[in-house]
């Protein structure tokens, strides 16, 4: 008896301590809480970001844009030690030398709409870019609520050139400077499911803001089944360098998806991601979490900072005209979803609207 009281008391200790363990929070002074109190300084400067650089918490240009130079700034990082600038990986450098890493092949204008927002933020450099990726990609329905980590130092050097993959290269030159990086062929088709928030300004500039898919304000997977659909037509003054024939009136199709998801060694995983909206939505965020840290370390978990997104309950849908005659299968070893059609006619894709 007396033994089973104790055994009942150590449980419910153990279980307080356990619980003590997973609720203990820090309330800053904001009136949020947070794990660390380091984090608490980050929800004004959160809020802040949402209101100047996104319109008030919109998946609109600044957003995508922003995802796409978190990629672009951690991407300059190389795991081979014979180089002597291996590059600082997610260091913010692209933002703070925008003199020099922008005059490499890839620019972006996002670095212009961001500076001030950066400066008046207090934040590193590598801070914002990975801070604002998160909020900014979070603001896109059916995304995943993406990690930050705190405390990047200031960056000390431009990445090195020619880090960042071209739309024209080959899906061998794209896998293996993704794994000079340290990623996988599967964590590559999973970082590409950004690619359903995405337009292009640069590749045909006769047509600003292109969308690559015909959900570009929705996180969700639509992109990986668009790109399969069969091309028929240049969406502006094409063909431009790195684009391929699109399905779609206003769509523009980039060269390397499109090899991607041709290519024996990521066909299926690039089809697995179809309709699989869970499965694709933690592999963004695995792999993504493992961008933003490249050449990182001792930083803090912050990434209850991050507000929740929105989400997406599927399924996704041919768009209107088209069936699964049209899809160019290349995975053999699995069976294609079955997926519904949109009604009414083919659809006319519009610019992303302040490209
Ligand atoms: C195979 C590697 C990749 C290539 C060749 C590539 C290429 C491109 C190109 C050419 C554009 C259009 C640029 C323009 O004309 O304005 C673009 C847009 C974009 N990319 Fe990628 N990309 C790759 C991987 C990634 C990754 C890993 C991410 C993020 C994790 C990403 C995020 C984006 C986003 C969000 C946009 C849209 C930006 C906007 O709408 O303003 N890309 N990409």
């Amino acid at each position: 008896m007396v033994f089973a009281r104790l055994a009942v008391l150590v449980a419910l200790a153990a279980s307080h301590l356990t619980n003590a363990a997973i609720i203990k929070r820090f309330a800053c002074s904001t009136g949020q809480t947070t794990t660390n109190e380091a984090c608490c300084k980050l929800f004004p400067i959160v809020d802040q970001i949402q209101k100047d650089l996104f319109d008030g918490g919109e998946c609109g240009e600044e957003a995508h844009s922003a995802l796409r130079l978190a990629f672009h700034d951690a991407i300059g990082f190389s795991l081979q030690v014979r180089y002597s600038n291996r590059g600082g990986g997610a260091d913010g450098s692209l933002l703070a030398f925008n003199t020099t890493e922008t005059a490499f092949s890839t620019t972006d204008d996002i670095v212009a709409s961001q500076f001030p927002v950066f400066l008046e933020s207090g934040l590193s450099a590598g801070d914002f870019v990975h801070l604002a990726a998160a909020i900014g990609t979070g603001n896109c329905p059916g995304a995943p609520k993406l990690d930050f980590f705190f405390g990047r130092p200031d960056p000390v050097a431009p990445a090195p050139d020619r880090t960042v993959p071209e739309p024209t290269d080959s899906v061998t030159a794209i896998l293996s400077r993704f794994a000079d990086a340290g990623f996988s062929p599967s964590e590559v088709v999973a970082l590409l499911a950004s690619h359903t928030i995405a337009a292009a300004d640069q590749i045909d500039p006769s047509i600003p803001g292109t969308p690559f898919d015909s959900t570009v304000g929705t996180f969700d997977s639509q992109v990986f089944l668009e790109v399969l659909l069969k091309g028929t037509l240049f969406p502006g003054n094409g063909p431009q360098s790195g684009e391929v024939e699109s399905p779609i009136a206003g769509e523009m199709r980039l060269q390397s998806d499109f090899a991607i998801s041709q290519d024996s060694r990521t066909a299926c995983l690039w089809q697995n991601m179809i309709d699989n909206q869970n499965v694709m939505a933690s592999a963004f965020k695995a792999a993504m979490s493992k961008l933003q840290v490249l050449g990182q370390s001792d930083l803090i978990d912050c990434s209850d900072v991050v507000p929740v997104p929105a989400s997406f309950d599927g399924p996704i849908k041919y768009p209107a005209s088209f069936s699964q005659s049209d899809v160019q299968i290349a995975c053999a070893e699995s069976p294609f979803p079955s997926l519904a059609t949109v009604e009414g006619p083919a659809p006319t894709l519009a610019p992303v609207p302040g490209s």
